[in-house]
């Protein structure tokens, strides 16, 4: 296992290595999916207007695409393989806040690119990665929440040898560079900047104290030797994508949590756990982390249940900096990509999420209760019911209920071993679902999967075969696609619901076939493994990149990772800015007034932003017209 570099593996590269995947070649798979991509292209050719595949090619000439030119209010970017960040003419950007930079005027002057700051300090200042985030304001003043998914370990610790840690500080360093940062920001003389010491500021890391909700609270299999009740944790890990409540609370959601865990013996666990390990890739060593030799907790070979109390979506609110932040188990546990919340007609509470893992499910909440504003909100992510997507051939689709009864397991079970549950009632496995967001200006949501390497090749870590059809036509997908639902009746609460593919990633300049992508792919529009994801106020749809930026072979004229703005009606699709390379581009929110947007700029390998010689740096940029017009 230490033959490979720990600094640069995946996540889902790792869980493989420990926790290999079935491989199914049986003939009767090949014609099932054979008559699956059948199936799927015939679909698209009979889908209706302003949905299917849509191509440029359909669309040259289109009044509607010009009526909708003036939507793009910018001209599109060319691809980079630079290292700094680059925008629209009559754009611009600076930079807001990096990896290291103070939260409280304490930590002022704490960094250095020798030591990439303290470890007393680094609870107090910006963590590592930025990821999801969300703009709150509360009375006049405006607070980001923003998490910080994992480390750059070499990066982080350049003192410890290939960042592997070397004591219990070089393992608090990493824990308190990752979780949650919370703080004012304000426009002045000289743009946005932090306001260091604000009441709103705050950080949440992997060790501070949470409450557990929801039906797995309590449960025998949340017990700990330090927490006997099962109701209260330590830390939110692997925060990656974000969610907002519509009573202005924050979700921030565990996503690879496994990989902080190890075993320095065996584990003893049976049944449904002993499967729950396999399921969720938890072995005897952690993604590199070394938790487990520093920090017991982090060891199940005595502590077997901590691992059960990762994985979930977690509510913090940002306008309380005292507020005990809860972990939601009624909405799952699996590897959270982001949390995208909808109201139903009916005023019930909506929530959209993906399992970021190859050949995992797409899931929604429903609450029980509805949100009345001002009311009484405890209930709306507790008391409510789970469902995971299955995906018809025929472009039709139906969330189906985790209950006991269809899942022989019980509620708490579901909220823990959520992806057996999924499995038992054959929900589709999907193409790496990350961000999923919902069009504030009409009934419909998006998902990005970014890419899925073994579709068609391998089943995900439960056995569920994965054959080529549906919203995932391709084998070997390399460049990832976006599907798009419209529930039944224009009702986010529904059961059932449409669904199309908004745009296919490829390479026209490269393949000829599907891989060439959709037909509003072109030779100016060019990415792969779309990720993150937002739709503006006024119904454009963002779109950023986690993909390969090696710019040859079959990612020749893609350049480095990049956001692009897409049109819902159209399907065009323009590319806004590039990052600098080997970043990921994640993360956006804007201002109160809309005219300015925060993007997060994660893991470069440019020096970024400060330039040759200097470390790189995770970084949320400020970007904003010239003109000062809005820019969502
Ligand atoms: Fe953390 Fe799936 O991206
Ligand atoms: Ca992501
Ligand atoms: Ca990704």
């Amino acid at each position: 296992m230490k033959d490979v570099d720990l600094n640069k593996i995946s996540a889902d590269d790792w869980d493989e290595m420990n926790f290999p995947r079935p491989e199914k070649q049986q003939f009767d798979d090949v014609v099932e999916r054979a008559i699956s991509r059948r199936g799927f292209l015939g679909g698209v050719l009979a889908f209706g207007s302003g949905a299917a595949v849509m191509g440029t090619a359909m669309l040259k000439g289109s009044t509607a695409l010009a009526r909708q030119a003036d939507r793009f209010a910018f001209t599109p970017v060319p691809t980079a393989t630079d290292g700094t960040v680059h925008v629209p003419e009559g754009y611009g950007w600076q930079r807001l806040i990096s990896w290291g930079d103070p939260l409280f005027s304490d930590a002022l002057g704490d960094f250095s690119q020798d030591t990439g700051g303290s470890v007393e300090m680094s609870d107090r200042v910006f963590g590592e990665n930025t990821d999801g985030m969300e703009l709150f304001l509360i009375g006049e003043r405006q607070v980001i929440a923003v998490n910080h998914e994992y480390t750059n370990r070499r990066v982080n610790l350049p003192q410890a040898e290939d960042g592997i840690p070397r004591n219990a500080d070089d393992v608090l360093k990493l824990q308190n560079l990752q979780g949650v940062s919370i703080f004012e920001v304000a426009e002045g003389e000289n743009g946005w900047e932090v306001v260091l010491d604000s009441p709103f500021n705050r950080r949440i890391t992997h060790n501070t104290p949470m409450r557990i909700s929801g039906p797995a609270a309590g449960h025998a299999l949340m017990q700990t030797a330090a927490d006997p009740t099962g109701t209260e944790s330590l830390g939110t890990m692997n925060n990656c994508g974000s969610g907002r409540t519509p009573w202005g609370t924050y979700l921030t959601c565990e996503e690879n949590f496994n990989g902080y865990f190890g075993a320095t013996g065996d584990v003893a666990v049976e049944g449904l756990a002993a499967e729950g390990r396999d399921r969720y890739g938890l072995g005897a060593d952690g993604w590199g982390y070394d938790y487990h030799l520093w920090d017991a907790r982090f060891d199940a070979t005595g502590n077997p249940n901590e691992p059960h109390r990762a994985g979930y979506v977690v509510e913090i609110d940002p306008a309380n900096p005292d507020s005990t932040p809860v972990k939601r188990t009624a909405l799952g546990r699996f590897k959270h990509e982001n949390a995208a919340t909808a109201l139903a007609d009916d005023g019930r509470v909506v929530v959209y999420m993906g399992d970021d893992e190859r050949g995992e499910f797409i899931y929604k909440w429903v609450s029980r209760d509805v949100y009345v504003p001002g009311g009484d909100t405890s209930t709306l992510l507790e008391e409510g019911q789970l469902y995971a997507a299955r995906f018809n051939d025929d472009q039709t689709g139906e969330w189906v209920a985790l209950t006991p009864g269809v899942t022989g397991m019980s509620e708490a079970e579901i909220a823990i071993f959520t992806r057996i549950a999924a499995s038992r009632i054959n929900a589709t496995t999907m193409d790496r679902p990350e961000w999923v967001a919902v069009n504030p200006v009409s009934t419909e949501a998006y998902c990005c999967l970014t890419n899925n390497r073994n579709r068609g090749v391998r089943g995900n870590a439960g056995g569920d075969w994965a054959p080529a059809g549906g919203p995932n036509p391709r084998e070997v997908n390399h460049y990832g696609q976006i599907v798009r639902w419209r529930p039944a009746g224009g009702d986010h609460a529904a059961d059932t619901y449409d669904w199309d593919l908004y745009v296919m990633a490829g390479n026209p300049e490269v393949h000829d076939d599907a891989y060439a992508g959709s037909g509003n792919i072109n030779a100016g529009n060019l990415f792969n493994s779309p990720d993150g994801m937002a739709i503006d106020s006024a119904g454009m749809l963002w779109i950023q990149t986690d993909g390969n930026d090696g710019n040859e072979g079959d990612f020749a004229g893609m350049g480095n990772n990049q956001m692009l703005a897409g049109d819902p009606a159209t399907g065009r699709i323009e590319r806004f800015l590039t990052g600098p390379y080997g970043c990921e581009v994640t993360g956006l929110c804007w201002s109160a007034d809309r005219r300015t947007m925060f993007v997060g700029i994660q893991h470069p390998d440019a020096p970024f932003p400060e330039g040759e010689g200097m470390l790189p740096r995770s970084t949320i940029i400020a970007v904003r017209r010239d003109d000062n017009a809005l820019v969502g």
